[in-house]
């Protein structure tokens, strides 16, 4: 595996495994399953994905410790009070059946980010949480928790792939101390067929998603792709054996278009109680 280390010492893997969608009809429980026995140790959950049980089920079966799985999930935009942040942290931990999480960010910036942001910090003191972060922060959400803050997150995890770089925020990002980590690192499948990038992957004797994802860690962003399918879970893995050289990375970021393809974070829709 290829880790980092965030700002707190913590050690981080730069690929993980996103579980956004794996519920209904599918098996969360088997899919983090199958992730782990690929080699995933990071797994990427949220309230908002409704399988915190299904995936505390997989870590109970799970043959490899507690100790060596990093769990993050998110709080919905409706848990904007301190003492709502407090009770919806306990209520996930119970979901997922751990004692601490290892990640828990602000899942998308609302008007009361400055009480939850307190209560996320009294529990990164007490040894609850063992990073804290945010997601989809731009510049100015972060500068606004800059005012209260008593430490600065740890990771922001955006819309981040190949036609949406996100270049200005991840050079803010590195000058703050701050991880960016990559969703819909594949733009959910739709980059595959890139030209650049399949072209890449022949070169390369791989295929478009390794090389998406190669292009990320080389980048220094962490990337957590989604598949509910083992084959490709196993694909996507090992992207962590390709090797890009620098023109190559040089060449991939003009794939960028600036154009973001799915939610604005200043005018996400999801109000302040987040209609779920
Ligand atoms: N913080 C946020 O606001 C936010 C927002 C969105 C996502 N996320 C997180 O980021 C994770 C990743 O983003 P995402 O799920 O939206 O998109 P993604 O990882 O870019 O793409 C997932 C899609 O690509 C397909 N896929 C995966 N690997 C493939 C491969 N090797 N070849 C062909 N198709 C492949 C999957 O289909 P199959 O499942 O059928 O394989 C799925 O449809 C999420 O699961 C979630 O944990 C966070």
């Amino acid at each position: 595996m290829i880790s980092t280390k965030l700002s707190n010492g913590l050690s981080y893997d730069m690929l993980g495994f996103g579980t956004y969608k794996i519920t209904g009809e599918f098996d969360a429980k088997q899919a983090v399953l199958d992730a782990i026995s690929v080699g995933y140790r990071r797994i990427d959950t949220a309230v908002f994905y409704d399988n915190e049980g299904e995936i505390g089920l997989a870590l109970k079966a799970s043959p490899v410790p507690r100790s060596e799985l990093f769990i993050t999930t998110k709080l919905w935009t409706n848990v904007n009070t301190y003492q709502k942040t407090i009770d919806r942290i306990n209520a996930s931990m119970e979901a997922l059946g751990v004692d601490y999480l290892d990640g828990l960010l602000i899942h998308w910036p609302h008007n009361n980010n400055r009480e939850v942001w307190t209560a996320m910090e009294d529990l990164y003191f007490q040894g609850k949480l063992r990073s804290i972060g945010v997601s989809n922060f731009k510049e100015h959400h972060i500068e606004e928790l800059k005012r209260f803050a008593r430490i600065m997150p740890m990771v922001n995890q955006v819309e981040l792939h190949p036609e949406f770089r996100q270049f200005e925020l991840q050079e803010y990002c590195k000058k703050e101390g701050i991880l960016v980590e990559a969703w819909s690192p594949l733009m959910r499948g739709e980059a595959l067929n890139i030209p650049l990038i399949k072209e890449l992957a022949e070169k390369h004797n791989a295929t478009p998603s390794q090389i998406i994802l190669a292009w990320d860690i080389k980048e220094g962003i962490a990337v957590i792709p989604k598949s509910t399918k083992i084959a490709r879970m196993a694909e996507n893995f090992n992207a962590l054996s390709v090797n890009l050289s620098d023109d190559e990375v040089e060449s991939l970021n003009k794939l960028h278009n600036g154009v973001r393809r799915y939610r604005n974070p200043d005018n996400h829709g999801f109000g302040n109680q987040g209609e779920l």
